[in-house]
């Protein structure tokens, strides 16, 4: 008898408290490169000491097309992860369908409303109600470039318009290297195209055509002089970028085979990954000619509704450790963007951090910080899919430029 009671003394002391096991998060996102995954790594630790068990759940694809699949696919089954990462208009996608948690005791407690920029909130609330919580603000116009090969190319200075930035690029392709590396996906096309959409006809322009929806200044000579400069750009990539991921894209620059690429700042993630410094091994420029500007892309994670009152405690403690200063300090300083708080310090941020989050800053004092065309921020899934499929089918050769602006202008009508 006296044997039975000590194992079973044993057994309690040794159970894990049954909380502790219920604690668990799962989490879907497409962060699978170098720097995403460092930066991930963040997050895990802060829930792990907090006794909240991380279950991953990555769905490789850059910009996250593959991972919209793949929530569809849950939330239909009636089993939503606890946390997505989501762009934009598909959180209020989601939230129209009413399955997402209302976040405002948290938003109130935390004054939300008075430290997230008013652009990001847009996406960030429904009906007046948070219903997905902001980790960043990246934004999309920079070129990144390698140093030593910019100036093996005899390109000393930072180009100041799009023309100048052509003639770098040009420079670097004489010189022996590739003058611009890309991947041919199409939201990396579109990513170039927000860009040069930007540079060409500022952000008035932008905002007509690509978030507005204008058809005449859609129907301008100012797209077709995007386009026109989109075939530019095709010459100065190399002949294998079809296909290729934006961070192989990334590696070109880094290990120097390539002059630039044109990305997001999450670029600044690999680099940083690679212990490159700015400055020093890379430059980040924004793209030349939207100086002043700023096109964004704020990574939320949607808080699908749980019926578990542990998983929502979980998903709860979740939310709060995402919108705590320090972890937005410390998570965007490996990720590359800003923090999605504008009371942030910048101290612990390199160079080009420094400068996304002034430029942040200014840009939403100015108004003129724009959505994302390619990042899920101008316009919803449906019509950016439209927007890709015109872009990458110009960028690819099969339909000309004044095709392309047609094509475009139809897109939106629709
Ligand atoms: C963007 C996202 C970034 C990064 C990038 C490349 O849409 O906001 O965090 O994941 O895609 O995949």
């Amino acid at each position: 008898m006296k044997k039975q009671l000590i194992s079973l003394a044993i057994a309690a002391a040794t159970a894990v408290p049954a909380f502790a096991q219920q604690q668990s998060v799962e989490v879907l996102h497409w962060w699978t490169s170098g720097g995403e995954a460092s930066a991930l790594n963040v997050l895990k630790g802060t829930l792990e000491k907090q006794g909240v068990k991380w279950n991953d759940m990555p769905v490789a694809g850059g910009g996250g097309e593959a991972a919209m699949t793949a929530v569809r696919a849950r939330v239909t089954s009636g089993n939503p992860p606890t946390a997505v990462q989501m762009l934009g208009f598909d959180v209020q996608d989601w939230a129209k369908q009413g399955v997402l948690a209302d976040l405002n005791d948290l938003a109130a407690k935390g004054g939300w409303d008075k430290i997230v920029p008013p652009a990001l909130q847009k996406f960030s609330k429904y009906n007046g109600k948070w219903i997905a919580v902001p980790v960043n603000l990246h934004t999309t116009n920079w070129i990144w470039g390698n140093k030593e090969v910019l100036a093996k190319a005899g390109v000393t200075t930072e180009p100041k318009d799009f023309d100048e930035f052509i003639a770098a690029a040009e420079k670097v392709q004489k010189a022996g290297f590739i003058g611009i590396a890309h991947g041919g996906q199409p939201w990396q096309d579109a990513t170039i195209f927000d860009n040069v959409v930007l540079s060409t006809g500022g952000v008035d322009y932008y905002r007509k055509a690509f978030i507005e929806l204008d058809t005449k200044a859609l129907n301008s000579p100012t797209t077709l002089k995007v386009f026109q400069r989109m075939s530019q750009i095709r010459k100065l990539v190399d002949k294998d970028f079809s296909g290729r991921d934006w961070n192989v894209a990334s590696g070109m620059v880094i290990s120097g085979k390539a002059g630039f690429q044109i990305m997001g700042d999450w670029a600044k993630g690999e680099f940083a990954n690679a212990k490159k410094v700015p400055g020093k091994d890379f430059l980040c420029y924004r793209f030349p000619g939207t100086q002043g500007a700023a096109a964004f892309n704020t990574d939320q994670f949607a808080m699908f509704k749980l019926s578990d009152p542990q998983k929502t405690a979980a998903q709860l403690k979740l939310v709060a450790d995402i919108m705590e200063p320090g972890f937005q300090s410390s998570f965007n300083v490996i990720k590359g963007a800003a923090p999605a708080r504008s009371d942030v310090s910048d101290a612990a941020f390199d160079e080009c951090g420094k400068k996304s989050i002034k430029d942040a800053a200014e840009a939403s004092k100015n108004n003129t910080l724009v959505g994302s065309i390619a990042h899920g921020h101008a316009v919803p899934a449906s019509l950016k899919n439209a927007f890709y499929d015109v872009i990458t089918r110009h960028f690819n050769g099969q339909i000309d430029d004044k095709k392309a602006v047609a094509e475009i202008v139809s897109a939106a009508k629709n």
